[in-house]
């Protein structure tokens, strides 16, 4: 399976409000007790206009992706509003991909269609599980009828849809997920994110695990969801592109997040979006302040919400490039980072893990064989030393 074009420039817009927060979530999020946020909203558009007037950017936008915490408590108005100044300030190349996050409570026909109409053309619908016992463990607001209903309302609006679903829950059996998998599938979308649970230590999940009142899956097991994962995606004309995520085809893969694990140039707006690009000709880590308040107020009296800026030596750079790169399927093209950086891999080290059966090569391609894809952070140190 082909990839879209590498690199790209993506623009990132978190919106950090949620109506209730789930006990796994470790995302920069706060409780919205108010609605609104008119506030916050203007921030946003100030922030884009502030990161273009610094940056070197490389051209027009081809990707606009709206995540959180819980965007699709946005009005479609606002969304417009930031999809207008978007291509005020940079430009959109054709046929470029706005995403937004969506959660499935209250996604009805009018909602969908306003979102539609606002320019989003894909929609990325958090359903986690098609099971109610399963929902309520995660502390989700919807069951697993809206969230069908959700789906059939996106579907019906022409966009791209994709669903994210958790697996690898504490309790879970195999056969228990390979029901929950088959579920997922018989949706019929072109688009999955499968996702193992983590327990984050700051969530309510992390705290119970803490105190001794949940207990995490079992290593083993987890690794055989993983596969049943690969195996049954793979069958069904929906292989993994990424670690976690699987398209039916190229074109359905997510062409924002293609930017973030080919090591393209992204900025990131909202209280604690991170990008990457260059300033005055070198490649930067950015991070907007991370409270929704001072997010705004940066915005306010500096021009911009980024209050991080670290620029990446060539070291940061390989590492990033490896970390990301190897996630993808297809790999990582080994020349291209050698011209970009200087950078060779150590050839002992990698006969080493190709033998293992962690890593395969194929010209200037290394990729991560499936039985590594847990293990990428420890492969790539391994190169790395
Ligand atoms: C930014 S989050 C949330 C999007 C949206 N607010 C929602 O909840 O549907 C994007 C996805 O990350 C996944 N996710 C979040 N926390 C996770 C965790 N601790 N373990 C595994 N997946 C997680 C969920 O599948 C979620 O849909
Ligand atoms: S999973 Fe989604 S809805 Fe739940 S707290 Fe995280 S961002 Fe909010």
């Amino acid at each position: 399976m082909g990839l879209a074009s590498p690199g790209g420039f993506g623009l990132y817009v978190h919106w950090p409000y949620c109506t209730r927060l789930c006990p796994y979530c470790d995302f920069n999020i706060y409780r919205d007790r108010q609605g609104g946020h008119d506030d916050l909203l203007a921030a946003i558009l100030a922030d884009i206009k502030g990161h273009k007037e610094r940056l070197d950017v490389p051209g027009p936008l081809h990707s606009l992706s709206f995540g959180g915490g819980t965007p699709s408590l946005l009005r479609p108005a606002q969304i417009a509003a930031v999809i207008e100044t978007a291509d005020q300030v940079f430009g959109f190349v054709p046929e470029a991909e706005i995403s937004l996050e969506a959660n499935p409570d209250r996604l009805d026909m009018d909602r969908c269609a306003g979102f539609a109409g606002a320019g989003i053309n894909r929609l990325s619908i958090g359903v986690q599980s098609l099971d109610d016992q399963e929902l309520k463990f995660l502390g989700r607001d919807h069951d697993a009828e809206e969230a069908r209903r959700a789906l059939e309302a996106a579907a019906k609006t022409g966009m791209r849809v994709s669903a994210d679903f958790i697996y690898d829950l504490p309790d879970q059996s195999v056969s228990s997920w390979s029901k929950g998998l088959d579920d997922a599938l018989a949706l019929g979308l072109q688009h999955y994110s499968f996702y193992a649970l983590t327990i984050e230590p700051g969530t309510a999940f992390g705290l119970q695990v803490k105190k001794g009142r949940l207990r995490p899956a079992p290593e083993e097991r987890s690794a055989d969801l993983y596969i049943l994962t690969q195996e049954r995606t793979a069958k069904a004309g929906l292989p993994a592109y990424e670690v976690s995520n699987h398209a039916s085809k190229p074109e359905e893969q997510a062409r924002h997040n293609l930017i973030y694990w080919q090591s393209g140039d992204w900025i990131g707006v909202g209280p604690g979006a991170h990008g990457r690009a260059s300033l005055k000709g070198q490649r930067h880590a950015l991070e907007a302040a991370l409270r929704p308040e001072a997010y705004t107020r940066a915005v306010q009296e500096t021009g911009w919400g980024v209050v991080e800026a670290t620029a990446l030596d060539t070291q940061d750079i390989i590492m990033e490039t490896l970390s990301m790169g190897l996630r993808l399927r297809e790999g990582l093209d080994i020349m291209a980072l050698q011209t970009k950086t200087g950078f060779t891999l150590p050839a002992e080290k990698l006969h080493e893990l190709i033998e293992e059966g962690y890593l395969a090569k194929d010209g200037a391609t290394i990729r991560v064989r499936t039985k590594g894809w847990a293990l990428i952070d420890r492969l790539v140190l391994e190169l790395l030393t």
